[in-house]
């Protein structure tokens, strides 16, 4: 039995599904990316989202400064805001340590803030309203979905939680009715929790952090850790973890995709008049 959660597949599979939304729009729609620096992993990331952007059917441009002030960069994003032609924003991460990262990104207007960072789609989704929702636990979300993976009465495990992965999906997660556990770096024998876990998510950003003796037979893992050694990709959960799970996401090709076409999805919703 395939026991590979296909990310890859199932991104390209709402791609279309998307594509044929987009083309009957009768306006073509914008997505800027904001960067700052020099960060290495920032432009590949660029690059992705442009690749994925424009084979969908959106306009993409890409703001880079090699170096702004807070109050410019400011300046920047209320323009993009006011700007009728511009459907959603979103600021790459990591910004570098002068610039106040929540400031400037509480600066994009919530109907455009298509990473769901501001602190007000962070609330609505906290109180379960319609937001947008940050890209990687909303593309989590669809792949246990789409792989019928109920939640109920199932112990869920999340190790790691940041506010770009682990503390939305708590929220998301529960709104679905799980039963959740919340590690982190503070958790004293983490490996009690993961044994006990039904649903293990990890998103901490360290190789091998999950071994085989960790997780119990039968476990469905998401790892969303992406971590490059050498130039290859590996998740936070050591590949041999597959002899015990029953559905493991692979790294590259699990969550990464669903985080791109997840993005390109909120593009879309921005167009939905209750947000
Ligand atoms: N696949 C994708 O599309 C995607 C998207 C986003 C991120 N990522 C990857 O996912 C990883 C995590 O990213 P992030 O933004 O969520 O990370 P982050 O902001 O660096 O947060 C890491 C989390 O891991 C916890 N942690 C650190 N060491 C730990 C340990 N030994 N045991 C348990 N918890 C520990 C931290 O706990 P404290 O809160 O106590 O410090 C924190 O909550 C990175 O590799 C990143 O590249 C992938």
């Amino acid at each position: 039995m395939n026991k590979i959660i296909d990310g890859k597949k199932v991104s390209l599979e709402l791609k279309e599904k998307l594509k044929e939304k987009i083309e009957k729009l009768d306006e073509k729609l914008t997505l800027v990316d904001i960067s700052v620096g020099f960060d290495e992993a920032t432009k590949v990331y660029v690059r992705q989202k442009e690749k994925m952007a424009k084979s969908i059917g959106y306009n993409f441009l890409n703001l880079h400064f090699d170096e702004i002030d807070e109050t410019n960069l400011i300046k920047e994003i209320e323009k993009l805001n006011k700007d009728p032609k511009i459907t959603g924003i979103i600021v790459q991460l990591p910004l570098p340590s002068y610039l106040n990262k929540d400031k400037i990104i509480n600066t994009i207007n919530p109907k455009k803030d298509v990473d769901g960072l501001t602190n007000i789609n962070m609330l609505k989704l906290v109180k379960g309203e319609t937001c947008l929702k940050p890209c990687t636990p909303k593309g989590v979300i669809t792949l246990l979905n789409y792989y019928n993976i109920d939640v109920v009465n199932k112990n869920v495990v999340i190790v790691g939680r940041s506010n770009l992965v682990g503390l939305p999906l708590f929220h998301l997660l529960l709104k679905k009715n799980a039963t959740i556990t919340l590690c982190h770096s503070k958790t004293s024998n983490l490996s009690y929790y993961t044994k006990h876990a039904d649903i293990l998510i990890v998103s901490v950003g360290k190789k091998d952090l999950i071994t085989k003796d960790m997780i119990k037979k039968g476990v469905i893992i998401i790892d969303v850790g992406i971590n490059r050694v050498d130039g290859k990709l590996y998740g936070d959960v050591s590949f041999e973890c597959l002899e015990k799970a029953k559905l493991m996401t692979p790294v590259p090709g699990g969550v990464g995709p669903m985080t791109v076409i997840s993005l390109m999805e909120n593009v879309y919703e921005t167009k939905k008049n209750e947000l």
